[in-house]
């Protein structure tokens, strides 16, 4: 998949989203998912933009909406997406060491989403319904069960070559 630039906003890109889904309130769910699909979270001026395309609608409801739905985001992700799961069987098998590890290696404190060259986002998540694998982390679709500190650092230190 192509991956635009998330601080660009394509207009005609919108509209054809938009044209896509038909421009009508009960669309806003889906085509709120497609931009994020483009553009990996919801820009601000692409919510200002849908709210006032689409009749019914004004952008301060354009937000409200999206901002309602945890499946949202209003902040730029990552190219590598990690969710680090916190749910009991892996808080208790010690997600939290691991999730440390993470914030080391990618020098983001707690409160940061996303590292500073943009190619980490960084989130906990309650049960990712693999206990048996506790701790698991999901970088993008793929799992990587029994995570340690160790493990983790050197998956990231993996990704992170390949990106060099
Ligand atoms: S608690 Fe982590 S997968 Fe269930």
């Amino acid at each position: 998949m192509s991956v635009e630039n998330p601080h660009k906003i394509d207009v005609s890109k919108l509209d054809e989203i938009i044209e896509s889904y038909g421009a009508k309130k009960s669309n806003l769910i889906a085509i709120l998912q497609k931009v994020q699909e483009v553009y990996r979270y919801l820009p601000e001026d692409a919510m200002i933009y849908i709210g006032t395309k689409i009749e019914g609608l004004s952008p301060a409801t354009v937000f409200g909406v999206a901002t309602f739905y945890a499946q949202f985001s209003l902040e730029p992700k990552g190219k590598y997406e990690i969710k680090v799961c916190d749910g009991t069987a892996c808080h208790v098998r010690g997600s939290m060491p691991v999730l440390n590890a993470i914030r080391a290696k990618l020098s983001m404190p707690e409160g940061q989403l996303t590292s500073e060259n943009g190619l980490f986002s960084l989130e906990t998540v309650s049960c990712l319904g693999a206990c048996g694998l506790a701790p698991v982390v999901v970088i993008n679709d793929k799992v990587y069960p029994q995570m340690t500190s160790d493990a983790i650092t050197i998956v990231l230190d993996t990704l992170m070559k390949e990106e060099a």
